[in-house]
């Protein structure tokens, strides 16, 4: 493949969104949109440019937490707005330049791949039942003729079912010679990167549609869109796992962020979403559990379980209603109804159901450390920070509010007091009183 420049159009106020927020930083599977376009750009090329405006300084911090060595220019959109108007002013680096649009976060380097054609214009073409949202490819006896907005399109162009996918790859000699000649003549007043096409024909260039599939293409502009393009984000997650040997019960109703690793033969129950950069290991995570940036290996989860981040959960069994945060288990057991944040629990050790570690002052967070063999009873409080040595036995219903040494029983418990046939006297006085 020969080297190619990138341009990613991106400064778009993307109205259709309803939002605060820039359309290219709405997100599919936990990434902006923008995300994907410029990671798969990013297999292709050394040189990419991403055209910011509205917002640039938030879009532009969001994905530098991502990438490095990518241009930002920003769009003079005030004189000159548009896809046309987001091009001008930028000179790529090579001799054929690819054009890609910020919301199609389902483009794959593969698929761009198929642009390489030696043409002065490549565009990219659907097919579709219905082109709504689209610009309408016009077609005259069998050859692309022009493309036609949406807004611009007379009743029976927008029955025209072929539309302009958005992608193309310009002939950057070309590209240079003809953006000075667009105009703004339109619905929108805008400056349209579509007219090149026009153009192209006019002066005899060879064009050449190329026909794409609309899963890997499809524009997101409203919050329908992007829904329906994480959907089909979501399925291409989950079916690589499941060629990697990963088992998903109900597939459609787990969610997998991109980042996510999923190793070994581990299965997935439905209603698990599992977010961030995760790693689950040859594990079992149950039903409605939730795990978010944290690892889990040899071990399972939930149901109902929720693994909050910097957690590392290892040979472990978490039950239901147990949550946990920044903890590192190793060879536990905690099967109920349990908080267990910032601590290190060891080998051996079981956490009896509504055991709490009480990690926060209001001020500061404590660690609570528990060694090995430890036997937690229920209902159980470790007001942090201590520190708990192997074999120790902790009865049920105690408050450890400070360091236990090997071997011990700690225990705090009032003292019992017992009335014989109180019960009677108690209620025989409150009959005699409503009497
Ligand atoms: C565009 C195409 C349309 C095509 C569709 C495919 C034009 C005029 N129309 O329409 O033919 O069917 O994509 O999805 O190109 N942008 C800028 N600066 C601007 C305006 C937009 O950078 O001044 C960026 C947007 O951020 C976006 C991309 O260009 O990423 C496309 O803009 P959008 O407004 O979504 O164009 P569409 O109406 O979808
Ligand atoms: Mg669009």
């Amino acid at each position: 493949m020969n080297k190619k420049s990138i341009i990613i159009l991106a400064a778009g106020a993307g109205t259709r969104m309803k939002s605060q927020l820039p359309k290219v930083l709405h997100k599919i599977s936990g990434k902006p949109m923008l995300y994907y376009s410029i990671k798969e750009a990013l297999k292709l090329s050394d040189d990419i440019t991403v055209v910011l405006y509205h917002q640039f300084e938030k879009v532009k911090a969001e994905i530098e937490k991502y990438f490095k060595n990518i241009n930002f220019v920003i769009q003079d959109h005030k004189n000159f707005p548009g896809t046309g108007g987001a091009v001008m002013g930028i000179t790529p680096k090579y001799e054929k330049v690819l054009v890609l649009n910020g919301d199609m976060p389902l483009i794959q380097a593969s698929e761009l791949e198929k642009f390489d054609i030696d043409a002065t214009i490549v565009m990219s073409v659907l097919k579709l039942q219905s082109a709504d949202g689209y610009g309408r490819v016009i077609i005259e006896n069998g050859n692309v003729k022009k493309i036609v907005e949406q807004k611009d399109a007379s009743s029976e162009e927008l029955k025209i079912t072929t539309a302009n996918a958005g992608i193309y790859q310009f002939d950057t000699k070309f590209l240079l010679e003809n953006l000075s000649k667009l105009d703004n003549n339109n619905a929108q007043k805008e400056y349209y990167i579509t007219d090149l096409v026009e153009m192209a024909i006019s002066q005899g260039k060879v064009l050449k549609p190329l026909i794409v599939n609309e899963e890997n293409f499809k524009g997101v502009n409203s919050k329908v869109e992007l829904a329906d393009a994480e959907v089909i984000h979501q399925n291409r997650i989950k079916k690589e796992f499941m060629k990697a040997g990963v088992i998903f019960r109900l597939p459609d109703t787990i969610y997998i962020e991109e980042g996510v690793e999923i190793e070994g033969e581990s299965i997935i129950e439905n209603g698990v979403s599992i977010l961030g950069n995760s790693k689950i290991i040859n594990s079992h995570i149950k039903t409605n559990s939730v795990v978010e940036n944290s690892i889990v290996e040899n071990s399972d989860v939930g149901p109902m379980a929720r693994i909050r981040p910097d957690s590392k959960i290892v040979s472990t069994h978490i039950g239901n209603f147990v949550e946990t945060k920044k903890a590192i288990l190793t060879g536990v057991k905690a099967g109920h109804l349990s908080y267990l944040g910032d601590c290190v629990i060891d080998e051996g050790t079981n956490i009896g159901c509504g055991t709490i570690t009480c990690n926060y002052d209001g001020v500061n967070k404590h660690q609570t450390i528990i060694g090995k063999n430890v036997f937690v009873g229920s209902d159980t409080q470790f007001v942090a920070p201590v520190t708990i040595e192997d074999d120790v036995l902790i009865g049920a219903g105690t408050t450890v509010t400070g360091n236990v040494k090997k071997g011990e029983l700690y225990l705090t418990r009032a003292k019992t007091k017992t009335i014989d046939g109180y019960f009677y006297k108690h209620f025989a006085k409150k009959t005699n009183e409503k009497k």
